[in-house]
């Protein structure tokens, strides 16, 4: 059952409508509508706000402002457990980032919310604020952290004295843009409030720290507030932490004793909800001529914003990929006044691998390797910084499988130098690397008399397929058949899980409903084993193999008949029987210690450029991954596609753009933040090595959904290198960037 590619069980759901997210719950009774009044000006404070004619306009129920919000706890930067630090708002009329938060209008209906909003009139006094990466460089300081916990800088041997001493010396600097997590369905949330208790419907990754987040903003303790979020439509990190909305409408469902849900624009989602930050760097690779990678540098810049902590650890990317005795790698940031930057999918990896394997693209052009073969020149068995072997690292097999999948010895050996009629051919290629996260994690299995399994943990569904593979593993754990197995999710009242993010969420949610089922199985049989002996003239009762069959061995024989687990709970527990199963965090588990663990891959892409106006048609493209065991091939390749594809657009799309006299930014919709349409992507190919890391947990499996977009990127500007011989440092590559060194055609 585990590694079938099972239809998602909530897919009839889903497609019809059922599916209930957070917006549509209407258990809590009548809500009331908020809307939010976003500050105009990046940074100052509010002088005055007129709510007169909002507070008369139709249907509205408040206007709430700093002047009557209720006191609330500040975030501790302390906590480097950042999802559940508190979340204040409208905490004062001091403004921070252009769309904070100044006032909320609440009625009825959204259109009364929404139309009262705009009647707020609010007057500001601006000071200057820092809004310009570029310009503010030498503003650049050392972290004290950087995000998922990752040293500030590594330093291994001597690196200026191996780069100094290398015959080869590479030394480039690339940048990559602003970019949003955006999923369908935008942050919202519902809140519902009888008497002390809190019940808060929202769109979240994480249960847990959203119940941390808003209690301990609101000086609440942990119980009074339940958290329900059986589906989430989307998240790519921007949903690991709740914001303004949620805190919003718990704040005007206590003042006005009813429900009241707030949904974010589209607009307002790349001013409320964090943004992946701009970052600036220099990647140094010393070699040998042979193209050996002696030295090895990767140092970043990356924005961060004024109130806000979060360093993305782009740097650390390159810590557990490529062989090296000579090792150096930064972080800094310039602080700006602009909104947070936050968890963007595969933060680190998917922005670090953009420079670092667009360099050893470059390297390997200079010394006429074979991109390839650079890299398997440069594999390593035990990680380079940390000195201790790879749980399973099959990178080369990646590398050698995708290149011979992919054709890659047909590839244009030099740029510029095959044409399609009026299109220039190229191809490009990269690996992927994406670390392996495990929190804290528990899941309940039951067994009922009936023969049916429940499945329950406060894990969300954001879309990744989790009914599924939980269901998955309790059919095959439980012997129970998949369609009796009821998996319930989301609710707070459940099993605390670590939540859906980071690629982590379905190898720990399936480690520990794993655990789970082992612990009931047996439970059951030590405490029915005596009776069932007694019953059958049996002398052993043990488990058997992956089956759920229970095996009973009479005395004096070798005949060994069978009983079904669900045969003896029917018999023995007719109210049903139960186990919860746990996983510790990584920093507990002693072989996150003791080895190093990635998943890992290699794409090739194949694009189309055309000679006269610059246009980049992706062609084809191509990931082969090493994630461990896979659950579900049908699931997990849906992962892995929409990962590729966000490469694409990484290379060739995105770009938040910053207007830096107000610190706003411009292209704040889906209209003029480009991002690929089905147009732009070719068909995708996913193939997963049959791979199981022993090392990470007792299922082999490691995470799929970053991993993807670990590479793509870089995949995709190599091969536009290759197509047109114009190497473009600054993402993404746009037509103009191109246009002007195209090489002359006839
Ligand atoms: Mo992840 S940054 O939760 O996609």
């Amino acid at each position: 059952m585990i590694g079938q590619p099972v239809n998602r069980i909530d897919g009839p759901l889903k497609v019809s409508g059922r599916a209930t997210y957070a917006y549509e719950q209407w258990n809590a009774g009548q809500p009331l509508y908020g809307y939010i009044v976003g500050a105009t000006i990046g940074r100052g404070r509010v002088t005055t706000i007129d709510t007169g004619r909002a507070e008369r306009a139709p249907g509205v129920h408040r206007i709430f402002t700093y002047r009557e919000a209720p006191k609330q706890a500040k975030p501790d930067l302390k906590d480097q457990n950042i999802y559940g630090r508190a979340f204040p708002v409208l905490a004062s009329a001091d403004v921070n980032y252009f769309g904070e938060p100044v006032a909320l209008a609440v009625a009825d209906t959204f259109e009364g919310a929404r139309a009262a909003a705009m009647l707020v009139d609010v007057s500001y006094e601006t000071t200057n604020g820092h809004f310009d990466f570029d310009a503010d460089a030498d503003r650049a300081v050392r972290p004290e952290y950087v995000n998922a916990g990752v040293s500030t800088d590594s330093e291994v041997g001597n690196f200026d004295e191996g780069f100094a001493q290398a015959p080869i010396k590479f030394d480039q600097t690339y940048t990559t843009s602003y970019m949003f997590s955006l999923p369908l369905e935008p942050q919202n949330a519902l809140a519902s409030w009888d008497g002390d208790m809190l019940t808060v419907y929202v769109s979240t990754q994480i249960l847990g720290e959203a119940r941390r987040s808003i209690a301990g903003t609101f000086g609440l303790e942990p119980n009074q507030v339940r958290i329900v979020s059986p589906f989430t439509g989307g998240g790519f990190g921007s949903k690991l932490s709740v914001h303004a909305e949620t805190m919003l409408a718990v704040l005007a469902a206590r003042e006005l004793g009813q429900p009241v849900k707030i949904a974010a624009t589209r607009q307002q989602v790349f001013q409320l909800v964090g943004n992946r930050p701009t970052s600036l760097q220099r990647v140094r690779l010393g070699a040998s001529a042979d193209g050996r990678i002696v030295a090895f540098g990767h140092e970043t810049v990356v924005k961060m914003s004024t109130g806000n902590d979060y360093v993305e650890q782009s740097a650390a990317t390159g810590r557990a990929l490529y062989a090296a005795p000579h090792r150096r790698t930064t972080h800094r940031v310039i602080p700006l006044d602009l909104p947070r930057s936050e968890d963007v999918r595969a933060p680190g990896e998917s922005t670090g691998l953009m420079a670092l394997e667009s360099a050893m693209d470059e390297l390997a052009h200079e010394l006429n390797i074979d991109p390839v073969e650079l890299r398997i020149m440069n594999d390593v068995i035990k990680d380079p910084e940390r000195g201790v072997p790879y749980g399973q690292r099959r990178l080369v097999e990646c590398l050698r499988e995708g290149a011979r999948r992919f054709g890659w010895d047909q590839r244009p050996k030099k740029p510029a130098s095959v044409r399609d009629g009026r299109r220039l051919v190229g191809y490009g290629m990269a690996a992927s690397i994406r670390t392996q996260f495990q929190e804290t994690t528990s899941v309940r299995a039951r067994l009922l008399g009936d023969g049916t399994a429940i499945v329950q943990t406060d894990m969300p569904e954001i879309g990744t397929g989790t009914y599924t593979i939980l269901a998955q593993v309790a059919s095959q754990e439980l012997g129970v058949p998949i369609d009796r197995v009821r998996v319930e999710l989301g609710d707070s009242d459940f099993p605390r899980s670590a939540g859906s993010g980071g690629s982590w969420g379905a190898s720990n949610s399936c480690t520990a409903l794993y655990r789970a089922c082992r612990k009931l199985r047996e439970q059951v049989l030590a405490e029915v084993g005596e009776k069932e002996r007694a019953d059958s003239g049996s002398e052993k009762v043990g488990s058997h193999g992956f089956s759920g069959r229970v095996v009973l061995s009479p005395v004096g024989t070798e005949k060994r008949p069978s009983s079904d687990l669900s045969a003896l709970v029917a018999k023995h527990y007719p109210e049903g029987v139960e186990a919860i199963g746990s996983i510790v965090g990584m920093d507990k588990d002693p072989n996150f210690k003791n080895y190093s663990l990635f998943s890992f891959g290699a794409q090739f892409a194949e694009v189309r450029v055309d000679i006269d106006t610059g246009e980049i048609r992706m062609h084809r493209m191509l990931g082969v991954f090493d994630a461990g065991r896979i659950f579900n091939p049908k699931t997990a390749r849906s992962q892995l596609i929409g990962g590729m594809a966000w490469g694409v657009s990484m290379a060739l799309h995105e770009e938040g753009v910053v207007e830096t006299r107000v610190g706003s930014f411009i292209n704040h919709d889906f209209a003029q933040y480009l991002l690929p349409v089905h147009a732009d992507i070719p068909a995708l190919e996913a193939v997963f090595l049959d791979a199981f890391d022993d090392k990470a947990n007792e299922l082999g499996a490691k995470g799929v959904g970053e991993l993807a977009m670990c590479g793509s990127g870089a995949a995709v500007a190599n091969a536009v290198f290759n197509a047109t011989g114009v190497r473009v440092r600054k993402f993404p590559i746009t037509i103009e960037k191109l246009l002007a060194d195209l090489p002359p055609q006839e």
